[in-house]
């Protein structure tokens, strides 16, 4: 259904995305499956790229096969993704939405002493290689079109030293640099290029990165602890509505953003200890 402005208010709810195609990589967990309930919810098609195949076929089961298609992608492995993007065109006519998401928090090491170049390099070829070859893809597509809208997920560790490892804090801060480097040549085609950076959140790879093995409530409970906004608690839902933001035409001038959905830790130094009841 067209957006009408006319229409009331319970109509309008879920139609951001009608008509739309995307691709999302780590799409079979997380914050990626979460997203992919979302989108199809209002209304686009969603190709499931990830590595865990049974999960992803899985979460497309759920979804339905009009609405998602599951296809096998190493996001490291450039064939991989241009196969990723051909599948969505395929299948579904067209890539209005690429979504870089899949990512690895690498070895939970924070001293540099004992980081392994191995690490190092895994954790940048699967969060910042990757999604350059997304980007890469998409564009091949997107740029015919005149239209498109990439979407890449980037962290708080992308705005703030000392919330991740190295490897993995820098392969963030460097997929912010590509995405504003990328911004900058597609907005000619009329592509808008963007980031959402997710706080700490109740994931495996969030579980994997602590090192320890936790329960989603033990993990919460941490992470509340060290939030600034207090009593709300981040969920995969809120990283999956911005987004949607992003992916819609809520944001159709937003280009080169890097969105921080953090309650506003990036921003404040809480060790100064002036705001008190
Ligand atoms: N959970 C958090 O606290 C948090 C915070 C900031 C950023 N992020 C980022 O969010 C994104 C999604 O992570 P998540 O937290 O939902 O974790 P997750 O482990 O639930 O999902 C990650 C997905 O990526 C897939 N993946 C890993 N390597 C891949 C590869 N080489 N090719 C294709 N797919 C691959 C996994 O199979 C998995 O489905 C990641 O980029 C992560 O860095 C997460």
């Amino acid at each position: 259904m067209a957006s009408n402005s006319q229409a009331p208010a319970a109509a309008r709810k879920y139609e951001k995305l009608e008509g739309k195609v995307a691709v999302i990589t780590g799409g079979a967990s997380g914050i990626g499956a979460c997203t992919a309930r979302l989108f199809v919810k209002h209304g686009a098609s969603v190709v499931i790229a990830d590595i865990q195949d049974e999960l992803g076929a899985s979460l497309c089961a759920e979804l339905g096969p009009g609405a998602s298609s599951y296809v096998h992608c190493d996001v490291t492995n450039e064939d991989d993704v241009a196969g990723a993007v051909d599948h969505a065109v395929a299948k579904f006519g067209k890539l209005d939405i690429m979504f870089n998401n899949a990512g690895i928090g690498g070895a939970p090491c924070f001293s540099i002493r004992e980081s392994t170049k191995e690490d190092f390099e895994r954790v940048l070829a699967v969060n910042l290689v990757g999604p350059f070859l997304g980007t890469k893809h998409a564009a091949r597509v997107m740029v015919p079109a005149r239209r498109g809208c990439i979407i890449s997920t980037s962290s708080l560790a992308s705005a703030v030293g000392g919330a991740a490892p190295h490897a993995y804090a820098s392969s963030k801060r460097g997929l912010v640099g590509f995405t504003e480097n990328a911004a900058g040549e597609l907005g000619r085609h009329g592509i808008r290029v963007n980031c959402v950076a997710p706080a700490g959140v109740a994931t495996p790879l969030a579980r994997a990165a602590t090192g320890m093995d936790l329960a989603d409530e033990s993990l919460e409970a941490i992470m509340e602890a060290a939030a600034n906004l207090k009593g709300v608690g981040l969920k995969v839902d809120d990283i999956a509505a911005a987004v949607l933001f992003l992916a819609s035409d809520d944001a159709r001038y937003v280009s080169g953003q890097n969105l921080l959905v953090d309650g506003g830790v990036s921003v404040v130094n809480s060790t100064f200890g002036f705001f008190r009841d």
